[in-house]
């Protein structure tokens, strides 16, 4: 097991800066994710920790150790990639049982360990058959396997469920947490699934165009994003992100957007003072909006009136898409809640419990 260190990393291909200035630590036995939209430069991070990348600058240590000359077959690093590099040749449990042959393990321990993780990957039927004649999510699975059996100081994951279907998805995501609670392998995982970042990370690691824009637990990305950026990339249905301008002037602050004026508590309105701009960007959470029901009288709620455009019935929850001016809301609402498209709604919400950007710099104020 072992401590990842990356300071100042930097990596160009030609003209193009696949990571930029990049920081980060993950702590042994630790579990991060890497997500961001493709091309962000999760894979080149990735395959620099493993060595089949050098960076133009920075430092790379593991264990303690600089790592930057290292080559990949000194890192003890157990990968799995994008394209889950099989050895054609042998069979599933050939595949399988590389590691372990390699430390000279004997027979027993060998089979017993091998059939352990088949069973657990659901590819116990396969381990007579070569990579060719496995679909492209029984290799996967193979190439999870193989990583697993190998004993080693970190764990490179990239996309290892991508070609799963969405039920053995989900079985592999609780899998994958089970063991590494067994077994507390640093491990640095990258994917562009942000449910997979949220239900598995003990941190996420976000980035956008080469750059790291947050690094934390899922829960305080999800509640206190730094930018608009990580606000839009993390939680499904999308945050409603509504443009607004800052009104200092008329007896008290206020927010006006949504065809209204939303009056701002002393404390909200002094932080949006450091704003370098008049306008902020207000990013309201889908959960955080409700219809508002006539009895509905709390004070401090902000009230907007809309047409509903859109009905998406989930089963538990539905989803529903409200035009408030020129902006769209969307919003969870329970099942069953008898609106109909074209209807006229009320919708509330607090704006304490809202996030508010700078709108030029798009930096979270509040
Ligand atoms: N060998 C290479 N030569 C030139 N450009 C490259 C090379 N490898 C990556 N890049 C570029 O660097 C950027 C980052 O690529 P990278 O593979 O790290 O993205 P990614 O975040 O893993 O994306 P995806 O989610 O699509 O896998 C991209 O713009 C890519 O085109
Ligand atoms: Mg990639």
């Amino acid at each position: 097991m072992a401590k990842i260190v990356l300071r100042r990393v930097t990596k160009s291909f030609g003209q193009k800066v696949a990571v930029d200035d990049l920081n980060l630590e993950v702590e042994d036995g630790e579990f991060v994710i890497v997500v961001g939209p493709s091309g962000c430069g999760k894979t080149t991070t990735l395959r620099m920790i493993a060595g089949f990348e050098t960076p133009n600058m920075g430092t790379l240590h593991i264990g303690g150790t600089l790592m930057n000359h290292v080559p990949p077959k000194d890192r003890n690093l157990a990968m799995v990639f994008q394209n889950y590099a099989l050895f054609p040749h042998m069979s599933v449990e050939r595949n399988l049982s590389f590691g372990l042959r390699v430390r000279h393990a004997s027979k027993k321990e060998i089979n017993t360990q091998v059939h352990e993780i088949a069973e657990m990957l659901g590819i116990r039927p396969l381990l007579d058959r070569k990579p060719a004649q496995l679909s492209g999510g029984e290799r996967q699975r193979v190439a999870l396997g193989r990583a697993l059996l190998r004993k080693p100081q970190a764990f490179l994951l990239d996309e290892p469920l991508s070609n799963l279907d969405a039920a053995l998805r989900t079985q592999m995501r609780f899998e994958l947490k089970r063991i590494h609670a067994q077994f507390p392998v640093t491990t640095v995982y990258v994917t562009h699934d942000q449910v997979e970042a949220m239900t598995m990370a003990d941190r996420i690691v976000l980035m956008n165009d080469g750059e790291l824009q947050q690094v934390a637990p899922p829960e305080t990305l999800y509640a206190e994003p730094v930018n608009v950026f990580a606000a839009g990339f993390i939680g499904s249905p999308k945050i409603n992100l509504v443009s607004a301008r800052i009104d200092h002037s008329s007896g008290g602050s206020a927010l006006r957007c949504l065809a209204t004026a939303i009056p701002l508590t002393t404390e909200i309105a002094d932080q949006l003072r450091s704003a370098q701009s008049e306008t902020v960007t207000i990013g309201i959470r889908p959960e955080d909006i409700l219809p508002q029901s006539p009895m509905d009288d709390t004070p401090g709620r902000a009230v907007v009136s809309g047409t509903v455009e859109v009905i998406e019935p989930l089963g538990a929850e539905t989803h529903i898409a409200v035009r408030v001016g020129d902006d769209i809301l969307t919003c969870r609402t329970p099942p069953r809640s008898g609106l109909e498209m074209g209807s006229t709604i009320n919708l509330s919400f607090d704006i304490a419990q809202a996030t508010i950007f700078d709108g030029t710099s798009g930096l979270r104020l509040c």
